[in-house]
């Protein structure tokens, strides 16, 4: 079985440490799982007055998701939370009420800093919202990556072997996590 995973990149800048991340991520993914990014830059910002008629850039957002059998959230720490971007995103998604996209989606975190704390304290932040959405996460491995250019080239190559048997290892559980949810709990 090949499922698809939507990836969001919780980064704007155009120099994204995590948009590296997410292309090393692709590289050392087992077989059986087909990525897409899933765009967050051009939505506006969400108001429950958009409920009655959304914009088509939050309409191709739910319509992403919902085509994805899972999604991995790719991102940086921002003063020790995701980015406003992100969780603009994700609260679109969430909405109307009733029609949460995230409803029982299999999901993933995994973030890179340039500091040592490698975005533990956004992954939990990210986590809480992520419960309150429904989604059923990998709790387990974690992943805090603690970008340098020593390890990651601009491509998304890894150049520490134990890096890319850590980051291949937490692709291969995401793969096994999204199987073992998708197993209870189909993609309707
Ligand atoms: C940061 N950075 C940062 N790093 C961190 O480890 N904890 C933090 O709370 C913050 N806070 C923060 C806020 C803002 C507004 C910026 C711009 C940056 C530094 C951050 O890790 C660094 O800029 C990364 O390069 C961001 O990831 P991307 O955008 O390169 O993917």
């Amino acid at each position: 079985t090949t499922y698809q995973v939507g990836y969001f990149v919780g980064s704007l800048s155009s120099t994204s440490i995590n948009r590296t991340l997410s292309k090393a991520l692709i590289r050392l993914a087992p077989e059986g799982l087909e990525f897409t990014e899933i765009p967050i830059r051009d939505l506006p910002l969400y108001s429950p007055d958009y409920d009655d008629a959304y914009p088509p850039e939050a309409i191709a957002l739910k319509e992403a998701i919902g085509r994805s059998d899972a999604v991995l959230f790719v991102t940086p720490e921002y003063n020790r939370s995701i980015p406003g971007a992100l969780k603009n995103a994700i609260d679109w998604a969430s909405r109307p009420w009733g029609q949460n996209s995230f409803d029982h989606i299999p999901a993933a975190v995994i973030g890179a800093s340039i500091g040592m704390i490698g975005t533990a304290v956004a992954q939990q932040s990210l986590r809480a919202v992520l419960s309150f959405v429904n989604a059923r996460q990998m709790t387990a491995p974690e992943a805090y990556i603690h970008f340098t250019p020593e390890v990651f080239a601009d491509d998304g190559e890894v150049l520490v072997e134990s890096t890319a048997q850590f980051l291949g290892n937490y692709m291969e559980e995401f793969r096994t996590h999204v199987e073992r949810v998708l197993t209870v709990i189909p993609r309707s």
